[in-house]
């Protein structure tokens, strides 16, 4: 265990694959977890395995990160049930994934909606309090595309390059508060987001979602995908005090995909 029993959690996007692995984990080791997502049914769904796994308290709180106003109300509803958040994980859903041009200046929008403006109206409702705490952490769950380009995702990568570096910013300016933050840049992780792109990939090339599989598996070093806990356990680290002198750091966590040396 990692000394986490009763802290406040919030985990963004996580009714299901990475989120729900992180929600997951942070349960399992004592936290009291508010999970968020859109729908209702399966967020609520989510919690109830968590709980019956964890036998710990997880609430569930609809919020839509696109939308500012979902995302003020899940925070007042956060803050009026348990009071205090001492750990902020901020995970996002699917950005558009297409040529430029084919990009909306509505996908735009949403986008930095939902990668930055509900990033910084989160930030800036917890941490005063996590100031006069002199504790606290901030783990922005983003993605490879950070660190690798790849074509149509170009949503993705600003947008998310652009939370990573806030990441940075935010922990010089509060790492005297005893506040960390830092962003995790993961590969692919076995989800239901990762079996539709497979599926798309074995339909597009008429092959079986097996061999579409094998494909991906080629690319990692460790030939095989990731586990969302795998995620967890890598947040439940940063969260506790093991890692309190890690700060404004981006971690690879992707089997050796990005191949890179710095
Ligand atoms: N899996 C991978 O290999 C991989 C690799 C790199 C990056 N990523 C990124 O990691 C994040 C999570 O991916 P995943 O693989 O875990 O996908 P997933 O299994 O499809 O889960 C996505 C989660 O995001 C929620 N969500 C989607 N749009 C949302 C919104 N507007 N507001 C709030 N919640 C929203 C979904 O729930 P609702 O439908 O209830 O809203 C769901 O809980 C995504 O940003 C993805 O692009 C994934």
């Amino acid at each position: 265990m990692r000394g986490l029993e009763g802290k406040v959690a919030i985990v963004t996007a996580a009714s299901s694959g990475i989120g729900k692995g992180i929600a997951k984990v942070l349960s399992s080791e004592g936290c009291i977890v508010h999970i968020s997502s859109r729908d209702r049914a399966k967020l609520e769904k989510s919690a109830e395995e968590i709980r019956k796994e964890t036998g710990k308290q997880v609430n569930a709180v609809p919020c839509d990160l696109t939308r500012p106003a979902d995302v003020t109300r899940m925070l007042s509803e956060v803050k009026k049930k348990s009071g205090k958040v001492d750990f902020l994980v901020i995970n996002f859903g699917d950005p558009k994934v297409a040529p430029f041009l084919e990009i909306t200046d509505e996908d735009w929008d949403s986008s930095m909606n939902m990668f930055l403006k509900s990033s910084v109206t989160m930030i800036r409702s917890i941490l005063p309090e996590m100031i006069s705490n002199g504790d606290g952490r901030v783990v922005f769950v983003t993605s490879l595309t950070t660190k690798q380009a790849l074509e149509n995702f170009s949503i993705s990568a600003s947008l998310r390059a652009a939370v990573v570096s806030l990441s940075k910013v935010l922990s010089i300016e509060y790492a005297k508060n005893g506040i960390t933050f830092n962003s995790i840049s993961q590969g692919y992780i076995m989800t239901p987001r990762l079996e539709s792109i497979a599926r798309r990939n074995a339909e597009k090339m008429n092959i079986s979602l097996d061999q579409a599989y094998d494909a991906i598996r080629q690319g990692i070093p460790a030939r095989r995908f990731g586990k969302p806990e795998e995620i967890g356990h890598l947040v439940s680290f940063l969260c506790s005090s093991d890692a309190s002198y890690i700060n404004g750091a981006n971690i690879q966590i992707d089997g050796g995909v990005v191949r890179f040396p710095l």
